[in-house]
């Protein structure tokens, strides 16, 4: 096992997926609540996550005694690097400059971390999110790289088996984080490495069952992998007591309700209950510009249908729902843990607190990959597996300001031709999350000899593993034309296309 302790990083529970690539078990816990965790894991060794605060401010979250005397192995990750630089007597202060995205780091001294990955006096490209920095190290420490704005970026010290990065090994786009941390576990700590999904699913189905016993369970589906994924999962381990229900709040992308439909009844033949409620949405959407107000609003009808749907069938007692780690995470940080929120993902913050179902969450530490990787050695079909994620929420979240009908109406049709021509490129597989948003301003245009004034509409696309992290993707000039003149020519309503040109971080995929 390996521990990993939590500083509030909103990356946490990806030093958990890189150590399961791994093959390794680990869990993560709250940074307070080392020493029981210590005492009941016995780790091999410990990682401590990032986090929000400054160990330069009075009253900022310190490193446990306990961890530094364990006697296993080390690795502190930005805020956890200076936790642990602090603990032992280093020195920390505010950073003059702030590296944000991506940065390069050169490798100036061996360190066993490295074997195989980094070689000497190379430059490795990283990705950083910091204020402050390293400015002395404690004894037994060596810097083993550095970069422009971080000169004690990676430090070690060998003999104890301690580590610590300023950057974060842990984000793809750290490329080769994952074979460091990777290192780490197996070669510094000689973890085992023996887990995999086989035995996930095979943990998961127990649970379930377990938790479940013979009470009637509803499953929320949105069209979407995870949900789909979940229901699957939750059917085969309790069969006939799984119910699923299909909420179509109007803000369906063009064609998905009857492909949901379709895909459950025919393909999967899994009951389903389909629930047209699209005024019921759009009446309590008039007036709500604000975007977590929007959230609540839409999570909360949803719960208030499934609650209505489970007294239709007879008292469910469970509520099943397709959430995932990174929706958890932005949305109530770590359980007590010191993460900031950034926004109300649906399935979690919309929930109302009289919710008199339980919550069965079999994918609440997975992400998005992870789950296409259960889908897999769960059976489901390719063409499924692959589809981009879509939020919970809908065009609700994709259309800022009002959401009207005729808005929604209009977004459908800009966001499928958008995709149209995505599929048509060949592209739609190397995106993470391609679709369109459309904007509350109008703009002045020429359209044959008459003036336009219309609304603007902006196309996002994204790389991305796990949602976490995201690159904008870099289509070529000529694609963007196309796709700009058709929704102009096609949609009535927009005369005017933008790209969004924004990472995440800074941004967010969605634009609420
Ligand atoms: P953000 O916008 O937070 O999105 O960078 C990260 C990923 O999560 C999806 N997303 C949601 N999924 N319910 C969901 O099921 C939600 O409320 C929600 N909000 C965002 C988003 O599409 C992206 O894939």
């Amino acid at each position: 096992t390996i521990l990993i302790l939590d500083f509030g990083s909103q990356v946490t529970q990806l030093i958990a997926r890189r150590v399961r690539e791994a093959h390794v078990y680990c869990e993560v816990v709250p940074f307070h609540a080392a020493k029981a965790a210590l005492e009941r894991l016995h780790p091999k060794a410990i990682i401590l996550s990032g986090g929000p605060a400054s160990v330069t401010e009075g009253g900022s979250p310190e490193l446990p005694g306990d961890v530094l005397e364990a006697g296993v192995p080390v690795l502190g990750i930005c805020y956890g690097q200076q936790a642990m630089v602090k603990a032992l007597g280093g020195q920390v202060s505010p950073g003059r400059t702030r590296e944000f995205g991506r940065a390069e780091v050169k490798v100036t001294a061996p360190c066993r971390l490295f074997d195989g990955v980094w070689t000497d006096g190379a430059q490795h490209l990283v990705w950083m999110s910091h204020g402050d920095r390293v400015d002395s190290l404690p004894d037994g420490f060596e810097v083993v790289a550095r970069s422009d704005g971080a000169p004690f970026a990676f430090i070690a010290d060998e003999a104890r088996g301690f580590y610590g990065v300023q950057f974060h090994p842990e984000v793809v786009h750290t490329p080769d984080g994952r074979a460091l941390i990777e290192n780490f576990v197996l070669r510094v700590a000689g973890a085992s490495p023996v887990w995999s999904m086989a035995s996930f699913r095979e943990t998961k189905i127990a649970e379930i069952r377990a938790q479940v016993g013979t009470g009637k369970v509803i499953c929320g589906l949105s069209g979407g992998v995870d949900s789909a994924v979940a229901a699957v999962l939750i059917h085969e381990a309790i069969g006939e007591q799984l119910t699923c229900v299909f909420v179509d709040h109007g803000l369906m992308r063009l064609h998905e309700a009857e492909q949901v439909v379709t895909l459950f009844r025919d393909h999967y033949n899994i009951p389903l209950v389909h629930v047209d409620a699209e005024a019921m949405f759009l009446s309590g959407l008039a007036g709500v510009t604000d975007p977590e107000a929007k959230r609540k609003f839409i999570g909360k009808a949803f719960i208030d249908l499934f609650e209505a749907e489970a007294k239709k069938i007879g008292g469910a007692k469970f509520l099943a729902q397709g959430t995932l780690y990174p929706d958890v995470i932005e949305s109530v940080s770590f359980i007590g843990g010191p993460s900031v929120t950034i926004k109300s993902h649906h399935n979690v913050g919309g929930l109302p607190e009289r919710m008199d179902m339980a919550l069965v969450e079999p994918l609440r530490e997975l992400f998005k990959d992870e789950v296409r990787a259960l889908g897999r050695e769960l059976g489901l079909p390719e063409v499924f597996v692959g589809r981009h994620p879509f939020p919970g929420p809908g065009l609700g979240i994709r259309i800022p300001g009002e959401v009207t009908k005729e808005a929604c109406d209009i977004l459908r049709l800009a966001d499928a031709i958008y995709l149209e021509e995505i599929r048509a490129a060949g592209l739609y597989d190397a995106i993470w999350q391609a679709f369109a948003v459309l904007l509350p301003v109008r703009t002045v245009g020429v359209m044959g000899d008459g003036r336009t004034y219309d609304r603007v509409c902006a196309l996002r696309a994204v790389t991305s593993v796990d949602g976490m992290t995201a690159d904008i993707y870099p289509f070529e000039p000529a694609f963007l034309s196309r796709v700009a003149t058709r929704i102009v020519n096609e949609v009535r309503g927009i005369n005017r296309v933008v790209y969004d040109y924004t990472s995440k971080p800074p941004g967010t995929i969605e634009w609420e």
